[in-house]
């Protein structure tokens, strides 16, 4: 039998639609797969017909450039929701995947760090206006920045959970330390149901030993918070990105957009949700 999905329910029996459910993509390292994962991840629970959002929340923009926003069409940003007093509706854009839109980042946002610091509810700008909204939506992903600064506390503070990619790489587990310290600090003084919803393992390769012994040590550290889906190294997930198109998009039949479709369905199950 297929279970009815929260929305479906609430159109039959008549109530609200349910708050959206938010995750923030963190890790502070660099390029280990968060906008990867950002963006992959939310098209293959949009293609199983679950209304996602993704909010772009680095100044690279690069979650908007790899759903296809053009950088001249980002007038209206993440920044100007967060700073600028913008609606948070008007930021909204439709990607090529139906299901799927985003708020853009643009370079804009690279100057809010300073300007939040001054503020006395720097860290719960995008909370306030993100959870009044009641935006449409069953999951919004935040792809956040490298770091751990005010635009990442920001996402922790607005989400209900956080997924954390780690690349099967030797120094994986190097600074995660300071990450999970950051989310513990986060939920004693802000944001006190805040969890780690999960963590995926990307780049994985096969070939490689390392990535084995890389893929077990997380496992025995974060037991079964550790996605069953590695999302394997592929070059088709790194080439897509210049086309503007999600990896299912450019080659649905490629290891990484495979990855990608189990990885959503493992989300889906993990949340209490199933595909529709
Ligand atoms: N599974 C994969 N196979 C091959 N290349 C990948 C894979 N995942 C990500 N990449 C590539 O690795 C690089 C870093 O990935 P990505 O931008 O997703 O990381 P990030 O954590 O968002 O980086 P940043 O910290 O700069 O925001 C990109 O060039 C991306 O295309
Ligand atoms: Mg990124």
């Amino acid at each position: 039998m297929t279970q009815l999905t929260a929305t479906q329910d609430a159109e039959l029996t008549g109530s609200a639609t349910p708050a959206p459910r938010i995750i923030a993509i963190v890790n502070q390292k660099g390029g280990v797969g968060k906008t990867t994962t950002a963006v992959n991840l939310a098209t293959g629970l949009a293609a199983s017909g679950v209304a996602t959002l993704v909010i772009d929340l680095d100044p690279q923009g690069n979650a908007s450039t790899g759903l296809g926003i053009d950088r001249n069409s980002r007038k209206v940003n993440s920044y100007h929701v967060m700073l600028g007093g913008a609606d948070i509706r008007t930021a909204i854009q439709k990607t090529l995947v139906p299901k799927l839109d985003i708020i853009p980042a643009s370079v804009d946002l690279s100057g809010a760090e300073v300007e939040l610091v001054a503020d006395s509810h720097r860290e719960h700008r995008l909370n306030q206006v993100l959870k009044p909204a009641n935006l449409p939506y069953q999951f919004i992903f935040i792809d956040c920045p490298p770091s751990l600064g005010l635009l990442t506390l920001n996402a922790l503070v607005a989400a209900h959970a956080v997924l954390v990619p780690l690349q099967c790489e030797f120094y994986a587990l190097e600074g995660l330390s300071h990450l999970i310290r950051t989310i513990e600090r986060v939920k004693r003084s802000l944001n006190p149901s805040l969890e780690i919803q999960g963590v995926v393992l990307t780049m994985y390769d096969r070939r490689n030993n390392l990535s084995d012994q890389v893929a077990t040590d997380v496992r025995n550290y974060f037991g079964a918070k550790v996605y069953d889906t590695m999302i394997p190294r592929s070059v088709r997930v790194s080439e897509s990105p210049s086309f503007g198109k999600p990896v299912m998009l450019y080659d649905f039949q490629s290891a990484g957009a495979q990855a990608y479709v189990y990885l959503a369905s493992e989300v889906l199950k993990r949340e209490g949700r199933m595909v529709p």
